[in-house]
């Protein structure tokens, strides 16, 4: 039966860490130069309501190195659930391709793709949450820290989707979880209940980003207003202030901290300069490895 990837609970904890391993060797074979062809022939439909770079592109260029290829639909031709219904849709890009992958706003978009697709259907974000890029997020982590578990991560900034995933995962891994958001900007409430019912991860929800960040492994962040949310972009300013991740903010984490950042980042908004380009970061490596997990996931779900 065809699986779907909407969120990263999809995935048992075994899967994940199967998934990481996989991710590695694919990783590894591709710094090598070899090819790796285990989805010649196949083609994924990617569907995007909204811009992108980061998810466009890796998801391109990994269905290209996988030996297969991938169609970029733009926001503006198909029209989900407006010029056809997303029923239709399904049914239909699933007779030409062996997998989809959506960016949407309502997160019931991706479902309802998922629900009448016949082929697996990848969520590259929706307005709840952002799988693919919190697998690569932590997938950077254990590169540089050297494991996947028992690791404080603070997340300043909105409790939106990017924070939602970090929640998402911290009910598989064991992670010492702190959501630093303003109040009225906290994480999903069901997801975070969820989460904590899975008993593996201690996850608070801090409104003082200084004891959010306290001892943190890691500070991630990222921008205040997401897309769609535009118009709100001024008094988003105003609100998170406080919540910039600057040098004095990196005072109280761990001194080897790591600092993360999904981007596209705003630049003295909610992250300093002289922090994303400093020691600390590690957002690069974060953009690069959304290629590598996604590629991993599509593996999984579409090699027969
Ligand atoms: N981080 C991320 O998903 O980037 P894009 O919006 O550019 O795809
Ligand atoms: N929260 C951001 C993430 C961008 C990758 C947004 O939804 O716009």
């Amino acid at each position: 039966m065809k699986r779907d990837f909407l969120q990263i609970v999809d995935f048992s904890r075994d899967e994940l860490f199967e998934l990481f391993q996989l991710c590695a060797d694919l990783k590894k074979k591709t710094k090598s130069g070899h090819q790796h062809h285990m989805l010649k022939g196949k083609t994924l439909a990617m569907l995007f309501q909204k811009p992108s770079t980061r998810t466009r592109v890796s998801f391109e260029v990994g269905m290209y190195q996988l030996g297969g290829h991938a169609l970029y639909l733009s926001p503006n031709e198909v029209g989900l659930g407006k010029r056809e219904s997303v029923a239709d849709v399904a049914r239909v890009l699933s007779r030409f391709n062996d997998g989809i992958m959506a960016r949407v706003f309502g997160h019931d978009l991706v479902e309802g793709l998922a629900q009448h697709a016949s082929v697996p259907v990848i969520n590259g974000l929706s307005d709840l949450c952002h799988p693919c890029q919190v697998l690569g997020d932590i997938f950077t982590i254990e590169e540089h820290k050297g494991r996947y578990e028992k690791l404080s991560i603070a997340f300043i900034g909105d409790g939106n989707n990017v924070a939602n995933s970090w929640i998402n995962l911290a009910g598989r891994l064991e992670l010492d979880l702190r959501i630093g958001c303003p109040e009225g900007y906290d994480p999903h409430q069901g997801l975070l209940e969820r989460a904590r019912q899975q008993g593996r991860s201690e996850i608070r929800v801090i409104h003082d980003p200084i004891e959010a960040v306290r001892g943190a492994d890691v500070i991630y962040t990222d921008v205040w207003a997401s897309m769609g949310q535009e118009e709100e972009t001024a008094a988003r300013k105003r609100i998170f202030a406080p919540y910039q991740v600057n040098s004095a903010l990196l005072e109280h984490a761990a001194q080897d901290c790591l600092v993360e950042h999904c981007l596209p980042a705003h630049r003295g908004d909610e992250i300093t300069d002289d922090v994303i380009d400093g020691a600390h970061s590690v957002v690069f490596d974060e953009a690069e490895n959304r290629l590598h997990i996604q590629k991993a996931i599509m593996v999984k779900l579409m090699v027969d």
